[in-house]
């Protein structure tokens, strides 16, 4: 009988794909999708079809993740760049991927300020926008109906600094609609797919400064609202984007707020984790070794919270990250934000990562 790593030997060599011993000795039984499940979460990391094709990828992706979502090509800037005109092209690959690979997926993000067609923010201003909204989720949605893990609905309506009493972002959404439209976008992701769990996700709950605090308050009460007002929503995304050498999380206050979300009754995902590195030294073993320990902060809480059930990375290997400032090119320093490193190996915030979820 194969073990895993024989098995995933003869894989890559029946894909034609030559695996440097470095690979090989990373090769272990398990991967980060394997560690969380045996506490009954999941694992899994942002994703994009262009990374499919690179096959040396497709082998770490398939041992680590076991779930997917995609980094943007479920986006309505992709999926419907022409008015009218569906395309689910990229989202339809990334859920054969993730069938293929015993992985779920989730849909991100229906409705969002940014990365919207260039034709949307005129066509809001006719006199029947509403079915802007709610005959793209119709659509969207009952595409995947029955696919999907769970679905961003709303992606980012908070943002205390707007200054608004309800502390909503003064959004082309809100501004079209008032604060009712994220109601009527739940309502509309629910009816078209019953079976997905509905996230609203969004960043600035994770640090300890007073504008998160603020934020934290102003998410609290968001939510409370909507809960009241029968808005079905089942989950709250924290997208967990830290930095390694900035504002740290606050454990204590951290802690409290998942208290709050879970007497609400809501689960909680991490949706986008990863650290950010750019203002640290040259020197990689510091910066791996600062990126891991922020990290380990973080999903020390969030982990051991009855809330949380899934942690999912902003991408799994640094080599897709999108390229710094030509600055940082000129002087060599590369983001190392993600698990793996840009050869596929792990790194000490993977290993930060399987002690958090194994713990
Ligand atoms: O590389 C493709 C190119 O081949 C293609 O022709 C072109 C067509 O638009 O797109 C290119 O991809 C770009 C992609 O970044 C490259 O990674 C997309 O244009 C561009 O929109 C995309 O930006 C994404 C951004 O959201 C807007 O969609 C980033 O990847 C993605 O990391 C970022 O993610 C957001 C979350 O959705 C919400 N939370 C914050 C997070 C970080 O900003």
């Amino acid at each position: 009988m194969l073990n895993r790593r024989d098995l995933l030997v003869q894989m890559a060599g029946t894909a034609g794909v030559v695996l440097r011993p470095s690979i090989l000795g990373d090769i272990t039984p398990d991967g980060l999708r394997d560690i969380a499940a045996r506490r009954g979460l999941v694992y899994g990391c942002a994703a994009s079809t262009f990374e499919l094709r690179d096959a040396e990828f497709v082998l770490a992706l398939a041992r680590e993740a076991g779930m997917l979502v995609a980094e943007y090509e479920m986006k309505r800037g992709i999926i419907e760049e022409t008015r009218g005109v569906y395309d689910f092209s990229a989202g339809d690959t990334l859920l054969a991927f993730a069938r293929s690979h015993r992985m779920t997926l989730r849909g991100h993000a229906l409705v969002w300020h940014h990365k919207n067609p260039s034709w949307l923010e005129d066509a809001l201003s006719s006199p029947r926008a509403e079915t802007l909204l709610t005959e793209y989720i119709a659509k969207v949605a009952g595409h995947f109906k029955g696919w999907l893990h769970s679905w961003d609905v709303v992606n980012e309506a908070i943002a205390p600094l707007d200054g608004r009493p309800d502390g909503l972002r003064n959004t082309l959404w809100l501004k079209r609609f008032g604060p009712e439209y994220i109601d009527i976008a739940y309502h509309a992701a629910r009816a078209a797919d019953p079976t997905a769990l509905l996230v609203y996700n969004d960043w600035g709950c994770e640090m300890g400064a007073p504008d998160n605090d603020r934020f934290r308050a102003a998410t609290l009460d968001f939510l409370e609202a909507a809960r009241g007002r029968g808005v079905p929503i089942d989950a709250l995304g924290l997208q967990g984007h830290l930095a390694a050498f900035g504002p740290q999380v606050d454990q204590k206050k951290l802690a409290h707020f998942l208290d709050s979300i879970h007497a609400m009754g809501l689960k909680v995902f991490i949706t986008e984790h990863d650290v950010y590195d750019a203002d640290g030294p040259m020197d990689i073993i510091l910066r791996d070794r600062a990126v891991a320990d922020s990290s380990r902060r973080f999903l020390d809480v969030v982990l051991n919270h009855g809330a949380t059930i899934a942690v999912l990375t902003w991408g799994l290997s640094d080599r897709f990250i999108d390229p710094p400032s030509l600055r940082d090119q000129l002087i060599g320093r590369f983001p190392r934000q993600l698990p793996l490193d840009t050869s596929y190996r792990r790194k000490p915030m993977w290993n930060a990562m399987a002690r958090a979820l194994s713990s």
